[in-house]
């Protein structure tokens, strides 16, 4: 991986209104290079209007933001030319086949008939659609069509890449796919901004996060500082036998592994919780609870969800969770 300390993307001050709506009030961020920045944030938190300021597809009304040092507002040219872009929702042309959709995309960006064609081999080569080339991209999977998706934002070779939600709407199975195809982008030198809903995506790809709601940042810091503030993961153990809770407790601080003094036994649902520090200290536990001899029934980890972490670093709710809003995705 290459990282470094220079800022692909910096953002400072960015406002941007829609009306009595401010979508941005007043963002700062920044990008290192070579690194994935999870912008974490409820639906109407401003997450797809960063993304299209930062685009130059909107231009925002104060503030500074510049991508790979070109200014959005004054080299609008320029930056296009460094950055690739996967909405939430695909940008393919259905009618067209997955071959044709990246091959017209190479065309758009100035590569002669024989470059563009070489690249669109290539791309669907690497995201495992050579089978699929000549199929109309109707006959697509939901994972295809992002797949394809993610080809088409790479066929210019983008030193930045912005991935709107690449993941809401998928099934688990999708969702992985495209998580492996990202590390692999990240892995071979991309610098990423990624937005997201789902805190597990952002601790699957994420080396830094900024946290937003309602057009402002929240919080700041690498994906463990963060975790760390939330309580993070947590793992669930359920006895066979319910009585053996005070005992299983008991055992674990006595040993003296980290972190097992903040485990909590809650009879009602017979579950222990212990909070969870690193892998090693999840296999720590789960093996010296056998050891013991103590009857496990079923183990389980939980995630603080995308509201709990607001919860958490604000007290209060997030703003689509308290107006009651509507997934996108299940409105759609
Ligand atoms: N083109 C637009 N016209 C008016 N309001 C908009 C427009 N785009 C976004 N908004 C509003 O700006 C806020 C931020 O939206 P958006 O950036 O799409 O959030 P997110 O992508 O995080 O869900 C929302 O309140 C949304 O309704
Ligand atoms: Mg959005």
């Amino acid at each position: 991986m290459t990282r470094s300390d220079t800022n692909a993307v910096e953002v400072r001050g960015l406002v941007k209104h829609y009306g009595a709506t401010k979508a941005l009030d007043g963002v700062d961020l920044d990008v290192r290079e070579g690194t994935v920045l999870g912008v974490l944030g409820p639906n109407g938190a401003g997450k797809t209007t960063l993304v299209r300021c930062l685009s130059t597809l909107v231009v925002p009304d104060a503030g500074t933001a510049t991508v790979a040092g070109y200014d959005v507002v004054r080299q609008p040219r320029q930056l296009r030319r460094t950055i690739g872009l996967t909405g939430q929702y695909a940008s393919v042309d259905e009618k067209l086949s997955g071959w044709e959709n990246l091959y017209m995309i190479g065309r758009l960006l100035d590569l002669s008939r024989k470059d563009a064609r070489r690249r669109a081999d290539e791309m669907l080569e690497r995201f495992s659609l050579t089978e699929a080339a000549r199929r109309p991209a109707t006959q697509y999977s939901g994972g295809m069509r992002r797949r394809l998706d993610l080809a088409a934002s790479m066929i210019g070779r983008p030193a930045v890449l912005y991935l709107d939600e690449p993941t809401t709407g998928l099934d688990p199975r999708t969702r992985n796919e495209v998580w492996d195809e990202v590390q692999r982008m990240v892995a071979e030198g991309a610098t990423v901004l990624l937005t997201t809903q789902y805190m597990e995506e952002a601790e699957q790809l994420a080396h830094e996060l900024t946290v937003i709601d309602r057009g402002r940042v929240i919080a700041h810091g690498g994906v463990d500082e963060l975790k760390a503030r939330v309580g993070g993961r947590t793992l669930q153990v359920r006895p066979v036998d319910p009585g053996q809770l005070p005992g299983m407790a008991r055992a674990l601080s006595d040993s003296g592994l980290a972190g097992v003094a903040g485990a909590t036994v809650v009879p009602d649902e017979g579950l222990l919780y212990v909070p969870i520090l690193s892998d090693g200290q999840l296999t720590a536990v789960v093996g010296l609870l056998g050891e013991r001899g103590f009857g496990i029934a079923h183990i389980g980890t939980h995630l603080p969800s995308l509201d709990e972490v607001f919860l958490a670093i604000t007290g209060e709710k997030t703003s689509a969770a308290a107006s009651g809003t509507i997934p996108e995705e299940v409105a759609a």
